[in-house]
């Protein structure tokens, strides 16, 4: 089975995830959208709560696997026996770094390739930090964020 891992913070996923999960999902068997429980940065929502939105986002979508790690990323692709991490490239700001880890992974292991999507214009622009940002503000997320997505925030903020 031909599969790849898409990882991220997904604090919370907005619809720029999501155009990637979908748009990955038409390409490999099976894509595994793991989430990061990072116990040293302290998140909006929980690993659970992440989870759970990811889940009620992607239903529709039959090749999609939502998991959570620890530690490093490219322990738990070797874990999982897949060699594709999928990662959404959204400017030219994101290159540097993303370049950085790709290469340091590829260090860690060798056989394991990171591929780039370019986001889709229309969401290259936002991160789920100035979602956050500007709900917090109570400003309007509104189509930038399933509004599954956009109820939780309002509600936490509350
Ligand atoms: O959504 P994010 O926060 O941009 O995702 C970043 C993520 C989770 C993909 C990255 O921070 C990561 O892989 N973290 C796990 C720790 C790790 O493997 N670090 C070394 C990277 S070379």
């Amino acid at each position: 089975m031909n599969s790849c891992i898409y990882p991220g913070s997904f604090d919370p996923v907005t619809n720029g995830h999501l155009d990637i999960i979908e748009r990955a999902a038409s390409i490999f068997d099976n894509v595994v959208v793991a989430v990061l429980n990072n116990p040293n940065k302290k998140a909006f929502f929980s690993v659970e709560e992440r989870i759970e939105l990811l889940r009620k986002t992607t239903v529709d979508f039959p090749n999609i696997e939502i998991d959570c790690f620890s530690g490093l990323l490219i322990d738990f692709v070797k874990r999982k026996d897949i060699n594709v991490i999928i990662k959404g490239l959204r400017a030219v700001s994101d290159f540097e770094y993303e370049f950085q880890m790709a290469l340091m992974n590829k260090k860690l292991s060798p056989k394991v390739e990171t591929m780039f999507m370019m986001t889709s214009s229309k969401y290259s622009y936002i991160s789920s930090s100035i979602i956050k940002e500007v709900a917090t503000l109570n400003g309007c997320i509104n189509g930038l964020v399933p509004k599954v997505v956009e109820e939780a925030l309002f509600n936490k903020i509350k």
